[in-house]
C-alpha cells in the first residue's frame, strides 16, 4: 500500500525548501522502504537546491542516512526488514565494463529504485543522489542499503553515508596518505575535517589544514590538524611552503569546489605530489593552467568520487573504528534538527556555524 511521509522538498534553484508529503510506493522487485532515523545536512544538497547539480526538479533532499529497513521487495536477501543499515550512494552494478575490470567503486551503473516517489498530485521526484533521506521513509534499491552494527548511533552513522566517507576516503583510498607524509587540506567542513581525519590516522607527520574561518580552524585541530592556515590572512601557498621546509606537501586535497582553492592546493604541492579533488565544482566553473605547470611538477591530480569507497567494506569499517574509539564520528554532529529546519541548516551552513546539522526522524 503507497504510504504517504513528510519529504523535504526542492522546487526550484534557490528557493527555499519545503516540508511536503511524499507517496511511497510499496517495494518492487530489488528495492527496499527504509524508515529513516538519522539523515546530516551535506554541502551538496545545498548545491542541489542551488541548482548546481542538474536541474531534474523537484528534489527530494537528503542523503546522509542511517535507518532501519521496513520492507523489501521481490528477489531481495541482501538485506531484511529490522536491518540497521547505511544508504549508499553507490551501489556497485557488478555487471557494468567498470565492474567486470575489477573496480566497482568506480561503477558506472550504480543501482537506485526503479520506481519513483511522487508528490500527492503525482510529480515525479528526483531523490538526492538517488537516496532522498530528509524524509521519514524512502525507497532505494536494496543494494544501497549497508548492513552495520546496530550499537553506533544513527546521527553519527549517517554522516558515513557522504561527507565523513568522502573525506576519509579521499585520504585512505584516492590519496592513500602514507606514514610520514605531509598533507594540506583545503576547507574544514564536515568532509573536509574527515579528510584530515582519515590523513591523521594514516600517519601523516604534518596535516595542514585551509580554512577562511577560524571557527572551523579550531574545529580541525580536534580532528588532528597539526597546523592551521587561515587563508583570508596569509597566502595559503607561500605558508604552506614554510611549514614544509619550502617544499610544499605530498598530498594535497581540495573540499570546497572553487577554482581558486583547486589552484592553491595544485601549487601548494611538492614536486610529484598528489592533487585530490573532493569539492563539487559548478558546472560553469572553469579552471586554467599552463600546460607546463601540470606537466613540469609531476605528481597527478585525481577527483575523488565517495572517497573511492566500496560501500560494503569501507561503512562497517568506520563503524567498527568508531565503536572501538580509534575515531569518533559524534565530533561531527553539531547539532541534531527536527525535519522542518532544513532551510535553516543550510543558512548556518553557510554562516559557517556547523560541520553537520543532523535531522532526527
Ligand atoms: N566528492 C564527493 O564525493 C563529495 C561528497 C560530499 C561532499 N562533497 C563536496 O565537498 C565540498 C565540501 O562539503 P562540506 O559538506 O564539507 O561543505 P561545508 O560548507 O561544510 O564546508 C566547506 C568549507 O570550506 C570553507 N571555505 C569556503 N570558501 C573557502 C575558500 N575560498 N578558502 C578556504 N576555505 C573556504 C568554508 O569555510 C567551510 O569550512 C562541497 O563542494 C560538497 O559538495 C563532495
Ligand atoms: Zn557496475
Ligand atoms: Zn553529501
Amino acid at each position: 500500500m503507497t504510504q504517504r511521509v513528510r519529504g523535504v522538498i526542492a522546487h526550484g534553484a534557490g528557493a527555499p525548501v519545503s516540508l511536503e508529503t511524499v507517496l511511497i510506493p510499496d517495494p518492487g522487485p530489488g528495492e527496499a522502504v527504509v524508515d529513516i532515523a538519522a539523515c546530516g545536512v551535506c554541502h551538496t544538497d545545498l548545491h542541489y537546491r542551488e541548482g548546481a547539480i542538474n536541474d531534474e526538479f523537484p528534489f527530494l533532499l537528503g542523503h546522509e542516512a542511517a535507518g532501519v529497513v521496513e520492507s523489501v521487495g521481490e528477489g531481495v536477501n541482501e538485506v531484511a526488514p529490522g536491518d540497521y543499515v547505511i544508504l549508499a550512494w553507490r551501489a556497485p552494478c557488478g555487471t557494468c565494463r567498470s565492474c567486470r575490470r575489477g573496480k566497482p567503486h568506480l561503477c558506472f551503473e550504480s543501482a537506485n529504485a526503479s520506481q519513483k516517489m511522487t508528490l500527492e498530485d503525482g510529480t515525479e521526484l528526483s531523490p538526492a543522489l538517488g537516496i532522498g533521506a530528509f524524509a521519514d521513509k524512502t525507497l532505494v534499491a536494496a543494494s544501497q542499503c549497508v548492513k552495520v552494527d546496530p550499537a553506533a548511533p544513527p546521527e553519527a552513522a549517517g554522516l558515513i553515508g557522504c561527507g565523513v566517507m568522502a573525506g576519509f576516503g579521499a585520504a585512505l583510498n584516492t590519496a592513500r596518505v602514507q606514514r610520514g607524509e605531509t598533507v594540506a587540506v583545503f576547507g574544514c567542513g564536515g568532509v573536509g575535517d574527515a579528510a584530515i581525519y582519515g590523513a591523521a590516522i594514516s600517519g601523516a607527520r604534518k596535516v595542514i589544514a585551509v580554512d577562511i574561518d577560524e571557527q572551523k580552524l579550531e574545529w580541525a585541530r580536534g580532528f588532528g590538524a597539526t597546523d592551521t592556515v587561515n587563508s583570508t590572512e596569509v597566502d595559503a601557498v607561500e605558508t604552506i611552503r614554510e611549514l614544509t621546509g619550502g617544499l610544499g606537501v605530498d598530498v594535497a586535497i581540495e573540499a570546497i569546489g572553487l577554482p581558486q582553492t583547486l589552484e592553491q592546493a595544485f601549487f601548494s604541492r611538492d614536486l610529484a605530489g598528489r592533487l585530490v579533488m573532493v569539492g563539487v565544482p559548478a558546472p560553469t566553473m572553469k579552471w586554467e593552467m599552463p600546460m607546463i605547470e601540470f606537466f613540469g611538477r609531476g605528481g597527478s591530480m585525481q577527483p575523488s568520487w565517495y572517497g573511492d569507497c566500496l560501500p560494503t567494506r569501507d561503512f562497517p569499517m568506520l563503524i567498527d573504528h568508531h565503536l572501538n574509539g580509534v575515531i569518533d564520528l559524534s565530533k561531527f554532529v553539531s547539532e541534531k534538527i527536527g525535519i522542518e529546519e532544513v532551510e535553516e541548516a543550510f543558512h548556518k551552513m553557510e554562516r559557517g556555524e556547523v560541520l553537520r546539522s543532523v535531522v532526527m526522524l
